[in-house]
């Protein structure tokens, strides 16, 4: 089975915490999920492959470590995803980025593609995929089914929130991809909603509750 990262920062849970309160604002919470996104690429990117590299500093040559390989890839799974990708970029300004579309048939909550474009070099590429919310893992699966059929080198998964049904579709879907996550909730509700949680997030974010 695939690890499942839980990121316990006191930084980050403070953040979700705000942003699970229902009283917080779209603006408050757009930035929260930012700011939330920036910390936990930290956490995701913390074994990335580095290479030493020959710099001149003002005073002498040296060899000092650089990321190692084509550039990074974060995948957004639309439209949810759109809303870590500003604070993902922040900390990793040069990593590429991918789209995939997915909605989820309200009776089946099956997952459906409609768009799905990458960068160039995904055989070259390490790609986190990033949904804030791994519900019924439906989605997330089907993203990466798709993903892994342009090759990549590696594939993670990075959420805010995990639903155990969700973490289990995904993992014995795709036993081979990390989840990064900063909480695992109780569940889900009869409408595929996790449980706490925070809502729908992209509602939350775009503004269209
Ligand atoms: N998608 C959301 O936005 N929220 C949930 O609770 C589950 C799926």
């Amino acid at each position: 089975m695939s690890q499942v990262h839980h990121i316990t920062h006191p930084l980050v849970q403070h953040k979700l915490t705000l942003m699970r309160m229902k009283s917080a604002s779209t603006n408050s919470f757009r930035r929260l999920l930012n700011e939330l996104a920036a910390l936990m690429a930290y956490e995701v990117t913390r074994d990335m492959p580095v290479a030493d590299v020959e710099i001149e500093t003002p005073l002498e040559t040296m060899l000092s470590p650089m990321i190692d390989g084509k550039k990074l890839t974060f995948v957004s799974i639309l439209r949810a995803g759109n809303g870590m990708m500003d604070g993902l970029l922040s900390v990793v300004p040069n990593a590429r980025v991918g789209h995939v579309g997915l909605y989820r048939d309200p009776q089946t909550l099956q997952a459906v593609e409609y768009y799905f474009k990458m960068p160039t070099g995904m055989n070259e590429r390490d790609v986190i995929v990033v949904d804030p919310m791994l519900a019924t893992g439906n989605s997330a699966a089907a993203a990466v089914t798709k993903i892994k059929s342009t090759g990549p080198r590696s594939i993670k998964f990075l959420c805010l929130l995990a639903a155990p049904e969700g973490i289990r579709t995904l993992q014995a879907a795709h036993p081979d991809v990390p989840i990064y996550t900063a909480a695992i909730d109780r569940g889900l509700n009869d409408h595929g909603y996790i449980v706490p949680g925070l809502g729908d997030a992209g509602d939350r974010i775009f503004g269209t509750q």
